[in-house]
């Protein structure tokens, strides 16, 4: 039977870890590090991410903004938005909670933050980093699977992992992190003949594709890591994740929980990231 990896505790220590940086950041640098947040439209599950984003700001004692604007709002407007915040020195990270309304460019909208300011690691800027191998801001789901999978104890080094899923937002980024830490990785997708006989070699597999219940037990090796990315809602309202908990922690080793494994450590990460923001603009403070 499998371990199970608690996001929500291990979130908990990573934001307290930020809480006491910005209680020194404060006193050497005479501020707080100000994340703000921007959401368009009333989409509810976007809506609760967001509260516990700012929620998660105020814990740690950084300071937080919280833009809402209508789903009615213009391309135009939004991004003069996004300009005003990338010149407001009181400012040090800008995300904009995705997906955005029909009407407006995504793409546009991430290429027009300020690339020292986006907490979310999404503009080419930082992507082109990661990939180079080079400082950057690390998109903050990738980096809390890594911070989840170091929690275990297990040497990445020399390992299979399987990533299910090829977003830009996880499992591209995810793939190099692994990658960076010597696995040897596979990227799987929607098109993979035989998914099981390819996630069968994982001896850490994570799942990125937005699928209730995908991976099944028969499709995990014996012992391996699982960590499940998918928050999907079920007809009954429930969420669930791309993995099918039951029958894959009969063979896991160590498996992420849906609520509580990777969505607590997105929020924890973006803490981290606000950090990294912060000090990337604070003349002395890397
Ligand atoms: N929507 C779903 N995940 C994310 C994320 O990590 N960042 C932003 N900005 N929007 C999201």
């Amino acid at each position: 039977m499998a371990k199970i990896l608690d996001g929500k505790a291990l979130s908990a220590v990573v934001k307290d870890e930020v809480r006491s940086e910005v209680v020194e950041l404060e006193a050497k640098y005479g501020r707080k590090p100000c994340l703000c947040v921007i959401i368009v439209g009333e989409n509810p599950a976007s809506q609760v991410y967001v509260r516990n984003k700012v929620k998660a700001a105020a814990y740690t004692g950084m300071e937080s903004r919280l833009i809402e604007l209508p789903s009615s709002v213009s391309e135009e407007t939004l991004l003069g938005k996004i300009a005003e915040l990338n010149s407001d020195p009181s400012v040090d990270a800008i995300l904009v909670q995705l997906p955005l309304p029909k009407h407006i460019d995504e793409e546009k909208v991430i290429y027009a933050v300020a690339p020292e300011k986006d907490v979310d690691g999404f503009h080419p800027s930082n992507v082109s980093l990661l990939w180079l191998g080079k400082e950057c801001i690390v998109p903050c789901t990738p980096a809390g699977v890594m911070r989840l999978i170091d929690s275990t104890g297990v040497d990445i080094c020399g390992k299979t992992a399987v990533v299910v899923g090829r977003s830009n937002i996880v499992g591209k980024p995810v793939a190099k992190l692994l990658l960076d830490r010597n696995a040897t990785v596979v990227i799987a997708h929607s098109r993979t003949a035989d998914l099981g006989a390819v996630t069968r070699q994982a001896d850490i597999l994570v799942a990125a594709v937005g699928k209730p219940g995908l991976i099944k037990g028969e499709m995990v090796r014996p012992g391996a890591i699982v960590i499940d990315v998918g928050i999907n809602r079920t007809e009954d309202g429930k969420l669930c994740g791309d993995v099918d908990f039951a029958s894959c922690s009969e063979k896991a080793s160590w498996i992420t929980p849906v609520p509580g494994g990777v969505g607590p450590m997105t929020i924890a990460m973006l803490m981290k990231n606000t950090i990294r923001c912060f000090k990337s603009r604070v003349p002395g403070a890397r």
